[in-house]
């Protein structure tokens, strides 16, 4: 299949390439075969090939394809309360509506409810690639990796493991670390031998929600499963102030520390927020290549912090984009990417040496800006789980977005006579909306409109 049509992708951080009139040659697999531009000799050739063949599709002038995006770190039950509850720190939020929220996913018809309409939501917002935490219910969890492989969105999905009854509810707890592992690895099988994912679209990640609501033995037991079973991890960690601080407090280091010390710490583990690593945890963090899940709206809310991002990338860690869904009030990549504009430059506001000392507060060169932001929510989050998504390159996975700036109910408003190259990308990465995205693509494959 040949695609011909113009877009970007943003393989490197801070550097956008303009993709124009490419021929996308994608196999049956969904694997970018080739990507060939305009002076390349045997453009014409494949060209008049593929039209005599009748498999090229032609994108109309004027709308942009871009790589899917990566969303690195979702709460698939708390989509129900995306918007909502933002008024507690953490550690109360948690327990005041989020546990009782999570606990009501024991109702499998309300999970599959949910998490069809989450599933369809976010694939039509361009999130092709979602790493989940689920529950600590089995039956869901399985219900929402069937749904995934069902709409064919590609994934990582972890069963929520959670058993320290000093920071568990009782009506939301696993029953014990036996109780955690089982549902751990029945998850793991359950997604691999499943008889439609052949092309491990959907796999599975180890999930110790936290550090503070697991006990030391299930830390070790997932540690050693993520080792034994090759998974992806994901945890969160160094999050919020409390968080943070509980964790020297319970074991007299650092998050990143501790979570090395139970096998953790691995290529591919996903560390959502990270607000409170130190330059030593970045290192640790780098030296493992696990990855950082920056999730800045997020982190406005909860963390009392902002990520380092800008230290992180310089110092060669794998950072990609989450919208955190439900922990700030927007929950797509859009969103995310314009949120970590935005956090940058916060973070670098009152840097100006004539302030007086209470404005002098930020960080001199913080700031990305949205090239950078859309490395992090494309190319960067594919690489952070090891996954060949995220830019349009060969070997790559053609897992795409298309944006059309004529769609009667975007937010994007192109002026031709204005704008060029990547002012084109700046204008989707920070205007666009879901209308504007007129097709997804996952491995190749179109994904269907949603019906609701
Ligand atoms: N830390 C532990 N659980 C959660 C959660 O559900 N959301 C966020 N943002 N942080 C957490
Ligand atoms: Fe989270």
């Amino acid at each position: 299949k040949l695609i011909r049509g113009s877009g970007f992708h943003a393989p490197v951080p801070g550097e956008v390439e303009c993709l124009d009139d490419v021929l996308i040659d994608v196999d049956p697999d969904g694997t970018i075969h080739d990507v060939l531009h305009p002076h390349q000799e045997s453009y014409c050739g494949r060209l008049d090939e593929a039209r005599a063949k009748g498999s090229l599709t032609e994108l109309p002038e004027g709308v942009y394809l871009l790589p899917g995006f990566v969303d690195l770190h979702i709460h698939a039950p708390q989509y129900p309360q995306l918007g909502n509850a933002l008024d507690v720190p953490l550690e109360v939020w948690l327990q005041k509506y989020t546990f009782p929220l999570e606990a009501r996913y024991a109702d499998t018809a309300f999970a599959r409810r949910a998490y069809t309409v989450l599933v369809d939501d976010l694939v039509a917002s361009g999130t092709t690639t979602a790493v989940y935490y689920g529950t600590i219910h089995d039956e869901a969890n399985r219900l929402l990796a069937d749904i995934c492989i069902g709409k064919g969105q590609r994934a990582l999905i972890g069963k929520v493991a959670m058993d320290n009854p000093a920071e568990c509810p009782d009506y939301y707890r696993d029953a014990s670390v036996g109780a955690a592992v089982e549902g751990t690895i029945g998850l793991i099988e359950h997604i691999r031998n499943h008889p439609d994912n052949a092309l491990n679209r959907v796999m599975p990640v180890v999930t110790p929600r936290f550090i503070p609501s697991c006990t030391d033995d299930l830390l070790s037991e997932l540690g050693a499963i993520a080792a034994s079973h090759d998974c992806h991890v994901q945890t969160h960690c160094s999050e919020s102030d409390w968080e943070h601080g509980y964790v020297q407090a319970r074991h007299g280091v650092s998050d990143t520390d501790s979570l090395d010390r139970f096998g953790l710490l691995r290529r591919g583990s996903v560390l959502g927020h990270a607000n409170f690593i130190s330059a030593a945890d970045m290192e640790r963090i780098r030296a493992r290549q696990a990855a950082v899940a920056h999730c800045p709206l997020s982190n406005a809310y909860f963390a009392g912090s902002v990520f380092p991002l800008k230290a992180a990338l310089e110092k060669g860690l794998h950072v990609g984009l989450g919208t955190d869904i439900a922990g700030g009030p927007a929950g797509t990549m859009l969103d995310s990417a314009r949120s970590a504009v935005t956090a940058s430059r916060m973070l670098e506001t009152g840097t100006d040496p004539e302030l007086g000392p209470d404005q002098r507060s930020g960080r001199g060169g913080a700031r990305i800006d949205f090239r950078t932001a859309f490395h992090l929510a494309t190319a960067g989050g594919g690489a952070a789980l090891g996954l060949p998504v995220g830019q349009f390159a060969p070997g790559y996975q053609f897992d795409a977005v298309l944006i059309d700036p004529q769609a009667p109910f975007g937010t994007l408003r192109l002026w031709p006579e204005l704008h060029r190259g990547d002012e084109i990308l700046q204008k989707i990465v920070h205007t666009a909306s879901r209308p504007n995205i007129a097709q997804v693509w996952i491995g190749g494959v179109t994904a269907p409109r949603p019906e609701h």
